[in-house]
């Protein structure tokens, strides 16, 4: 019961004036580790043996700290170019030997717990549902039919992010649907500034996956204060790239690397993950519940930490039904889309 309690306090989905103070001092303390840290030496310069093309190599795939080494696998860096077997395992030895792998006691996990925070949706009943909103450090997953408001609530929790979190927001846009003009919107409708709220979003359009994995990982190496990254949508250039069967298994392999860099990106930087989804029709034929699944299969599902659905009802009506998370209970609720974003649905 007292968890429960601590997260309200963080929420505030009412029209609020300023950042909740909690979620303000926990964003804060992330933002004075990160000054701290960059004023070591780069780790890769730190190794010897290691020449700048090597070095820029290194960067461009994506592993350019010691974080992100030492949490690859030898087999990833030996795909990238010149990047030898010997010495992929001599940089995951010495970004191991230097960064916290992660044994942890129970403890430690209460502890972790206590830095993350929830953002909210702007509905309560909404936030309800997700024990006060979506959570930093893990990803989130949104699915739903097409106009069932997936990118719409993707633009909410941007302005969010920046009005409560005080952070930036990356936004992977894989079908061309960022609106400028839908967080012009929701940003006056929350009395903040929309020059400021689009100051504070970097959009990447992505012309397809490879652009799209590419995308994710240079902007997360470029924005500096990130407190949300959506992908929208996750699926659909891997759906239209790997068409036949026969390629079902590479497709996989990327989604599931994909998904995972974003994941793990998500924890280090204690910031909400965000990954909208389409559906399909079961092919099995179902006699309840819901006839349509989310697609990417067991990758997508098993990656995610939070899966919710999103349905359709008469005009601004949306359900939004949780399907799965590791600590709050499945359930269903009413929310409404308006020109001001996402609110309670209100009979
Ligand atoms: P796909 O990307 O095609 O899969 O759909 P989606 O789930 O992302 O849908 P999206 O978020 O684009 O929702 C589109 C729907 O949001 C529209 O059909 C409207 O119902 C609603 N919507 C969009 N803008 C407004 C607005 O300004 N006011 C209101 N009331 N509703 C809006
Ligand atoms: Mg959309």
């Amino acid at each position: 019961m007292a968890k429960v309690e601590t997260k309200e306090k963080k929420i505030t989905s009412k029209p609020i004036k300023e950042i909740p103070p909690e979620s303000a001092i926990n964003k804060k303390s992330t933002k004075s580790k990160k000054t701290t840290q960059s004023l070591e030496k780069p780790f890769l310069e730190t190794i010897a043996g290691i020449g700048p093309t090597t070095r820029k190599r290194l960067e461009e795939a994506g592993y350019g700290s010691k974080e992100a080494i030492a949490l690859a696998t030898r087999s990833q860096l030996t795909e990238i170019s010149g990047i030898a077997e010997k010495t992929a395992a001599l940089l995951i030895r010495e970004a191991r030997a230097r960064f916290d792998l992660g044994l942890k006691k129970g403890t430690d996990y209460e502890v972790a717990a206590k830095t993350r925070v929830k953002l909210t949706t702007g509905s309560e009943a909404f936030n309800e549902l997700l024990g006060g909103g979506l959570e930093t450090g893990s990803v989130t997953e949104i699915a739903g039919e097409n106009g069932c408001g997936k990118t719409q609530i993707a633009h909410q929790l941007a302005v969010n992010c920046v009005k409560y979190f005080d952070q930036d927001v990356i936004w992977i846009d894989s079908e061309g649907t960022f609106r400028f003009n839908r967080i012009v919107q929701m940003a006056q409708a929350l009395e903040i500034d929309p020059e400021v709220v689009l100051s504070r979003i970097t959009v990447g359009r992505a012309y397809n996956s490879e652009h799209q994995m590419a995308l994710t990982e240079e902007a997360l190496t470029m924005v500096p204060n990130v407190g949300l990254i959506v992908v929208d949508s996750l699926m659909s250039h891997f759906r239209s790239e790997f068409a036949g069967r026969g390629t079902l298994a590479e497709r996989q392999q990327l989604i599931g690397r994909h998904l995972s860099f974003i994941s793990k990106q998500t924890e280090i930087l204690n910031c909400v993950g965000l990954v909208t989804n389409q559906v399909s029709a079961r092919p099995d034929g179902i006699f309840f519940g819901d006839p349509n699944r989310p697609v990417g299969g067991n990758v997508v599902g098993h990656t995610v930490t939070t899966r919710l659905m999103i349905r359709k009802g008469k005009d601004i009506k949306r359900t939004a039904t949780l399907t799965k998370s590791p600590e709050l209970p499945d359930g269903k609720i009413e929310f409404s889309i308006t020109t001001e974003g996402v609110r309670d649905y209100k009979k």
